[in-house]
């Protein structure tokens, strides 16, 4: 079970303790972690990962998917063997799968499940039984699954899948990659052809792993940028080796952290620079920030550099809602750097972040207030007056409230080494979802004691 949900709350005040310096290695990125264990789980054979995010969210997939048949082993930190039960093989779990705080895990597990002949119920923690899961019902019901959910189609839910089940086209109704993926993933037991539509384009790390295990899978991009995406189903997954990059989603916050905190200068290794994740560096240069690429490579298919990152005087700019998908885990980090910047940062397009972890729009607006920044809350984004670098005031009355979400605790973490006060938080056990060594590395690059 999630571990918050079974210890005490660990509140934490985070402070300036002098600059990001040296070298670190972020975990590997969580999104491939996921997508490694579930392809692994459905090929025929052995397949082997390394540099596997060992976070809490990648455990509950895997727990689930060793509830459905696979067998899962750890060999050393980040290094797997998966034996998978090929396409069309997942067994019936006999308990619920607790997805503890994971919307990947679970919508991306929703759609496996659909097209087997199989019955499970998904559980999860506060924050994940309020997300809203009718955007992967919706498609996987044309597929023939069936669903019983809580009112508002949220967890506990219990899906009855089918098999066959039916080939679909469809067009996504909002960006989301858990969403596409569903589908796609639903789409490998399925006879015939799956197409997803995809108006505006989301991370694709389904696509580029599916076709990686051998899947045929196409992808024609219009004039406008609509992406259609084939599959053909029935797919025999081949066993594969994949080393996973770091996560960009993870590097941001020691990105963030080294452009606020004077004499920083940090290089941070091995971070996946995929196009649809790497939308915040492009923003923080565009506000002045000093990010450096080193030795630009490939990792496991995808493009990966080492970041050098300089202390830099920050501009606020306006945000263009259309990178927003290649972004869109980066905003709560990226609304503090704005908040030390020159100047107005204005944020659009963001509607997506109030059904994440927490409603982030309306949580980072009440914690970066309660640290002294500059905020005005729209309907579907921020507007950050910045102090031009000078430090946030900090907070000294309750510890900012977190709600179960791992990316509004490190932001205000950050916000902390960047305050004149510090920043308490109310729990930092949220942070193990994604990134359990992110307060050790912190330690280590020099940003707290
Ligand atoms: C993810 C997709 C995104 C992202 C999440 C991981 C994925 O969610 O926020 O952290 O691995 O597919 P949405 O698809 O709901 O935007």
């Amino acid at each position: 079970m999630h571990s918050a949900e079974t210890s005490a709350p660990r509140p934490r005040r985070f402070f300036a303790a002098g600059p990001l310096t040296g070298r670190i290695r972020v975990p590997g990125d969580k999104s491939i972690s996921h997508r490694s264990i579930m392809l692994g789980a459905l090929a025929v054979g052995r397949t082997r990962v390394t540099g596997l995010l060992e976070g809490e969210d990648v455990m509950a997939t895997a727990a689930a998917m060793r509830a459905m048949g696979a067998t899962i082993d750890r060999l050393e930190t980040g290094e797997w063997v998966i034996d998978g039960v090929g396409v069309g093989g997942l067994l019936q779990p006999k308990q619920a799968l607790d997805m503890g705080n994971s919307g990947t895990s679970t919508r991306l597990l929703m759609g496996l499940v659909a097209s087997h002949a199989i019955t499970a119920t998904f559980i999860g923690d506060a924050s994940l039984s309020k997300r809203p899961m009718g955007r992967v019902i919706d498609p996987l019901s044309q597929m023939g699954a069936n669903f019983t959910a809580a009112p508002g189609g949220r967890l506990p839910l219990t899906l009855r899948g089918i098999s066959p089940a039916v080939p679909i086209s469809y067009r996504l109704p909002v960006a989301s990659a858990q969403v596409k993926s569903a589908v796609l993933l639903a789409g490998l037991n399925t006879p015939g052809i799956t197409t997803v539509i995809e108006p505006v384009p989301t991370r694709d790390h389904s696509e580029r792993m599916l076709r990686g295990f051998g899947a045929d899978l196409t992808v024609e991009v219009a004039p406008d940028g609509t992406r259609t995406i084939h599959l053909a189903g029935e797919a025999e997954l081949r066993p594969q080796t994949i080393e996973v990059p770091g996560d960009p989603s993870s590097a941001a916050f020691f990105v963030v952290a080294a452009l606020l905190v004077p004499g920083s200068d940090l290089v941070v290794e091995n971070v996946g620079l995929n196009p649809t994740r790497a939308g915040l560096f492009d923003v923080l240069r565009a506000m002045g920030g000093q990010i450096e690429e080193l030795d630009r490579r490939d990792v496991g298919g995808e493009p990966v550099a080492d970041l050098r990152v300089r202390h830099s005087a920050l501009t606020g700019i306006a945000v263009d809602p259309a990178v927003v998908p290649s972004m869109v885990d980066e905003f709560p980090v990226l609304f503090v750097a704005a908040a030390l910047a020159s100047g107005r940062t204005v944020t659009t397009g963001l509607e997506e972040l109030r059904v994440k972890e927490s409603d982030r729009i309306a949580v980072m607006r009440a914690a970066l207030e309660q640290a002294g920044a500059t905020v005005t809350e729209t309907e579907d984004g921020l507007i950050i007056d910045g102090t031009g670098g000078d430090p946030l005031r900090g907070v000294n009355n309750a510890p900012v409230a977190t709600h179960l979400d791992h990316r509004i605790a490190m932001s205000m973490a950050v916000a902390g080494l960047a305050s004149k006060g510090g920043v308490e938080i109310d729990d930092t056990r949220p942070i193990a979802t994604s990134f359990p060594v992110f307060e050790a590395l912190l330690a280590q690059a020099g940003g707290t004691t």
